[in-house]
């Protein structure tokens, strides 16, 4: 990459404030001076209070966004550098990836030219280096499996066959099976040698398919001999995990075969503890197109994971093609410096877009579908509906203030609002077309993160609660949440949704299912009110939080500081009295995106927490041991 005529420097002090003070240098690279400009950068550390500025006039901030302009006057010849800092900010930082994570200028004949920004600088103290945070790890039992299987008494072998073949005379829905799970060895691994064949192979061993109706869908078992593996199951999911495990002992015995062997005698007989083996990601905060997406489904079903949990709306974007509303995804997919969703958490001078397509969906949908990965989509109502709203103003009470609440990441009037009977036409056709396009049983409508307070300057609001009795912000969402949830059973499709769905009188307990996410107690209170619950609580399974405390540890850090072991060791249902824990349905990581600025950051921060929570959603709880895990761990594929 090219370095940008303009850098931005950016560092954090302790002193200076109450949640300290941020420095920011811009440094002119290039060959001609700077005169007459704005400066625009991104950063989750808000100003709140424009006036504890320093050199530098603050313009505006929308949520992430901040513009500010230098002191009248101030001309930068090639090498100079202009500082400023502010100091009203609206937490302390703690990380690296506290600071700017974008940034631009914009010239006096209105164009814009990107600067370049490096790592939050911790000033006054130590900067500390990130820690190790995976240790070698230890193995009782030579095999490579994830997750760790229920039960496994196998004994490990000399050597290993070069590939694993059916026997003569297998039906061809195993045959099928095979050519999947091969097919899916292939797109994770395409420099490794094949785990099957659908040939004899003098050198292989005979695989022999076995249907045992008494098993769960899900559980599969493996009979190991020297010359044949025998694979029980009752159900296609079953038979997939089962040639998954396979493929697994066959790959790691051949990249570490002084670690890893593979069986060959004994039984591996393993069914999942938890239904709900979930993994979300948020698409709006960050695109990602569809070959990654489809890349991450792969590594779901490599890790035994069933739910696909993909977050498709946010403030920032609204990513799913709604032909009724086209422009949800021109409009409400557009962020860049002259539009009217400006450059938010990374962007910059370039405007930034994408979305999926109907055909993009049933693709990503059938491909989940064929590797027993059921998708379950979100659309983020009431809150969190910016990008909506941009879109399609008309869905707002035109009478109500401006920046008359903010949500907690900072949007103004972001919630589309009950009192407005249009929302109802306009939820009903986009959940008209989401219903032809994801069979799920469950349509997740988020239901988080409304600001108390909003809704209350809106004159429809006020007159909706005067005729339905009701008062404040909670009941009004519980009103809207209502009638999204009988829109939704019209539909045949329950409801889904985040903790807070049950504020103000909540929805019908029946045929809800409810994440909680902001800690794990709220999950019991759930289970106690009658809800179906996952377990998503973000000190323990929110892949963006940071995994160390370290200074230089990049990530969210909101929901305190989360190592692998910790997710690994985590007990969802640990506090859970017996008497609820049948509506403890299951668990699921959360890849919240708005720190994730590349690949690169992705893999860091995703793994190995997600195999730790796909290890919590299968294996037993007696059977969990960290230092297993950890020396098999490194075998996951990445994004
Ligand atoms: C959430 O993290 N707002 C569900």
């Amino acid at each position: 990459m090219q370095p940008a005529s303009y850098h931005l420097e950016n560092t954090w002090s302790p002193d200076g404030g109450p949640n300290g003070r941020l420095t920011f240098t811009l440094v002119n690279l290039s060959d001609a001076p700077l005169t007459d400009f704005r400066l625009v950068y991104t950063s989750l550390t808000r100003v709140i209070d424009p006036k504890a500025c320093d050199n530098a006039v603050f313009l505006r901030r929308n949520a992430n966004f901040h513009e500010f302009t230098p002191p009248a006057g101030l001309s930068l010849v090639s090498g100079e550098s202009w500082t400023f800092s502010v100091s009203g900010l609206n937490r302390t930082a703690k990380h690296c990836t506290d600071g700017a994570k974008s940034a631009y200028l914009t010239l006096s004949d209105g164009s814009h030219v990107s600067v370049s920004v490096s790592d939050l600088l911790l000033e006054g103290r130590v900067s500390a280096p990130p820690p190790v945070l995976l240790p070698e790890g230890k193995l009782d039992l030579p095999f490579a499996i994830q997750p760790w299987p229920a039960t496994i008494d196998a004994w490990p072998g000399e050597g290993f066959p070069v590939v694993l073949y059916p026997v003569k005379g297998t039906d061809g829905s195993s045959l099928k099976a095979v050519a999947t799970a091969q097919a899916l060895f292939h797109r994770l691994f395409p420099a490794n040698h094949a785990p099957f064949s659908l040939i004899a192979a003098p050198q292989g061993r005979r695989l022999r398919f076995v249907e045992r109706p008494a098993l769960a869908r899900e559980a599969y078992e493996l009979t190991f001999s020297a010359d044949e593996i025998a694979l029980a199951y009752s159900a296609d999911a079953g038979r997939l995990y089962g040639l998954t495990t396979l493929a697994q002992l066959l790959d790691g015995t051949r990249r570490e075969p002084g670690k890893f062997r593979f069986p060959v005698a004994g039984t591996i007989s393993d069914q999942p503890r938890y239904g709900w083996r979930g993994c979300h990601l948020d698409v709006s905060r960050q695109f990602h197109p569809k070959e990654n997406v489809k890349r991450l489904i792969d590594i779901l079903a490599w890790l035994k994971l069933n739910i696909f949990h993909w977050h498709l709306t946010d403030d920032e974007a609204w990513r799913l093609e709604i032909k009724a509303y086209p422009q949800l995804t021109s409009t409400g997919v557009l962020r860049g410096p002259d539009e009217p969703l400006l450059p938010q958490l990374g962007n910059g001078a370039e405007p930034v877009d994408g979305f999926y397509s109907h055909a993009d969906v049933r693709e990503i949908v059938a491909h989940a579908l064929a590797l027993g990965v059921e998708v379950v989509p979100e659309i983020d109502i009431p809150g969190h509906s910016t990008a909506a709203l941009v879109a399609l103003p008309d869905l707002a009470d035109g009478q109500e203030a401006p920046e008359s609440y903010h949500s907690v990441q900072g949007y103004p009037n972001n919630a589309l609002n009950p009192a407005v009977e249009p929302t109802y036409e306009f939820l009903g056709k986009v959940f008209d077309e989401m219903v032809e396009l994801f069979p799920s049983d469950y349509i997740h409508i988020g239901g988080d993160e409304v600001a108390n307070g909003s809704w209350l300057a809106s004159p429809q609001a006020r007159k909706l609660m005067e005729r339905e009795g009701i008062s404040g912000t909670f009941a009004l969402q519980s009103y809207f949440l209502k009638r999204v949830k009988t829109m939704l059973t019209a539909r045949g499709r329950k409801l889904a949704g985040w903790n807070e769905v049950a504020h103000g009188g909540g929805v019908s307990t029946e045929g809800t299912l409810l994440m909680a996410w902001e800690k794990p107690e709220v999950g019991i209170e759930l289970a106690r009110e009658g809800y179906d619950v996952v377990m998503t609580p973000g000190q323990a399974y929110y892949l963006d939080m940071v995994q160390a405390e370290a200074w230089q540890e990049p990530g969210a850090s909101w929901a305190g500081t989360v190592p692998p072991a910790h997710t690994y060791a985590y007990e969802a249902e640990g506090e859970f009295p017996e008497e609820l824990k049948d509506r403890m349905k299951g668990v699921q990581a959360c890849i919240w995106q708005e720190n994730f600025l590349s690949r690169d950051y992705f893999n860091r921060l995703v793994f190995p927490r997600l195999p730790a929570i796909a290890e919590a959603a299968w294996t037993p709880k007696a059977g969990k041991d960290w230092e297993r895990f950890a020396a098999i761990v490194r075998l996951s594929p990445a994004l």
